[in-house]
């Protein structure tokens, strides 16, 4: 199942040539959006690659077999002084926006300065930034000037910084194009504020990836800031125009009189898949113009970027291909590599529930079954019920049951399914997942297949850590729903092999 995802590679067409000569390059922030599809673009270029993880999984050696692994998290000097060990090149893509706006500013500037204090104790030759635009001259919004402030923090040392700024960025799986597909999707009349006018120059994803690596091959870009963007200039309007057009909906844009980026951001997670600290802090940038004001980058690197169009396109036909690489979900709840797994939780979880059947059906089918589950699929039955739970988790800024899935056909160690996050594999025989929506404990959900008497015997365990006297209140009162719930479920499963 997870092998049947198929990358695809957009540096071919790129003006520079592969360095020969050049030591290993690290990647940090490997296991988010950018770095996920930056690893296999520098290993297909033959490349030797390093990346940084906050935990040790094997699920990422499987990912990248070719890369060296290294777990480290940068508010750890020490860890970070492996990390950096005879790395030539590291490309810096750490970012903790899920942490939420009160939060992120501050770790994020501790961890640059981390990074470049030992980076130059490890005599690292070049380090190579994605930053954001945004006119600094401006008031910009705490996410954009952050992300400025960590280019001048981790340019204060003596090693080169190439940064790179880019505005939105539009790709499969990114969260602004999910902001806004959702968006057209789930709207009928948009009120428009005064900020939707506010230009903005959306870049696509595979340009973004094609900048990265094409300075990476340009020696002369070591140092130097770089605005990169798309061939367009489009306000926060007219892109949702653009695709309501190309997904051929009608919808009606009225002037607003709310203009608050809160609460247009608390709506935006409520109609999107994407949770509350995320949209506030995209929304509140949208305020600012974010817009090229050099063209530096395309006279060093000569090859024409998409248009907004062509990107929502691009993205488009990747969905329908089933075929995401990344997808924002991918970090986001923050921590969730670091969180305890369930054969780590010693003594086991005080609260089981099992819900089995036999059944002759074999067990490939019974396994891809449940790994069809959520997402587009939703939960066989009594989705209504899920779906409920997730909105309530929604309105008190959890993730929600819509995250849905980045693929439906392929799954792997840490993806997503709405609520939940796949914390084990066993092809053939096992899902295990780890629920992230709020909750007063830990809970696990696993699906197995046994063999009794040479019959299948399907199994599904609901797993439960309370946290005081909630957590067992809890436990005790949706205990009545697990038993419709899950049995029902179970049969589905069977039903649909
Ligand atoms: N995505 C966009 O639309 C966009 C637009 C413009 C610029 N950018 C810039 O591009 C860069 C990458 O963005 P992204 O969207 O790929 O981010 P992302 O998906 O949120 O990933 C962030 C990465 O940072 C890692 N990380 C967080 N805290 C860490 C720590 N203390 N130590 C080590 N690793 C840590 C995360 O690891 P875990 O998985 O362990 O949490 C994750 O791999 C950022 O600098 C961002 O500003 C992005």
């Amino acid at each position: 199942m997870e092998n049947s995802e198929i990358t695809q590679f957009f540096c071919e067409g790129l003006p520079t040539k592969p360095l020969e000569n050049i030591g290993k390059i690290l990647v940090t922030g490997a296991t988010g959006y950018i770095g996920g599809r930056l690893v296999p673009e520098l290993i297909h270029r033959g490349y030797k690659v390093r990346v940084m993880v906050r935990a040790d999984a094997d699920s990422v050696r499987l990912r990248w077999p070719e890369a060296e692994v290294v777990v480290a998290d940068a508010r750890n000097l020490e860890s970070l002084l492996s990390a950096l060990e005879g790395i030539d090149v590291a490309y810096y893509l750490i970012h903790s926006l899920s942490l939420g706006h009160k939060k992120f500013e501050s770790v994020d500037l501790e961890v640059a300065i981390n990074f470049r204090t030992v980076a130059e104790n490890k005599n690292v030759k070049r380090i190579i930034y994605l930053s954001g635009l945004g006119n600094k001259n401006s008031k910009l919004s705490p996410h954009l000037d952050n992300r400025i402030k960590v280019a001048e923090k981790l340019s204060q040392g003596e090693i080169p910084v190439t940064v790179l700024r880019a505005g939105m960025i539009i790709g499969s799986g990114s969260a602004s194009y999910e902001i806004l597909q959702n968006l057209v999707k789930n709207t009928p009349i948009f009120f428009i504020p005064y900020w939707a006018k506010t230009k903005s120059q959306p870049i696509s994803v595979r340009d973004v990836l094609k900048y990265l690596i094409g300075m990476l091959e340009s020696p002369e870009s070591a140092g130097k800031s770089y605005d990169i963007g798309g061939t367009e200039i489009i306000t926060y309007d007219e892109m949702l125009r653009v695709l309501s057009k190309i997904q051929k909906k009608k919808r009606i844009f009225l002037p607003a009189l709310i203009t608050n980026t809160t609460l247009y951001g608390y709506i935006a997670s409520l109609l999107t898949p994407v949770p509350g600290p995320i949209t506030k802090v995209l929304i509140a940038g949208c305020k600012n113009e974010v817009l090229c004001e050099n063209d530096d980058a395309r006279k060093l690197l000569d090859f024409e970027p998409l248009s907004y169009r062509a990107a929502l396109l691009k993205a488009m036909k990747i969905e329908e291909l089933d075929n995401v690489s990344t997808r924002w979900s991918d970090a986001y709840s923050f921590d969730h590599a670091l969180v305890k797994k369930l054969p780590q939780l010693v003594p086991p979880p005080k609260f089981t529930s099992s819900y089995c059947l036999l059944t002759f059906k074999p067990a490939s089918l019974l396994f891809n079954s449940f790994s069809n589950i959520g997402g587009k699929m939703g939960w066989f039955n009594s989705n209504w019920m899920w779906r409920l739970r997730g909105m309530v988790d929604r309105l008190f800024l959890g993730v929600g049951s819509s995250r849905g899935r980045r693929s439906q056909k392929n799954l792997r160690v840490d993806d997503v399914i709405d609520f939940w996050r796949v914390e084990n594999i066993v092809i053939g025989k096992l899902l295990l997942l780890r629920a992230e929506m709020k909750l007063p404990g830990e809970a696990w959900l696993e699906f197995s297949i046994h063999n009794y008497e040479g019959l299948n015997k399907l199994l599904v365990n609901a797993y439960f850590q309370p946290r005081g006297i909630s957590g067992h209140l809890y436990w005790y009162f949706f205990l009545p729903f697990h038993v419709f719930i899950f049995r029902d479920l179970i049969e589905h499963i069977e039903k649909r092999c």
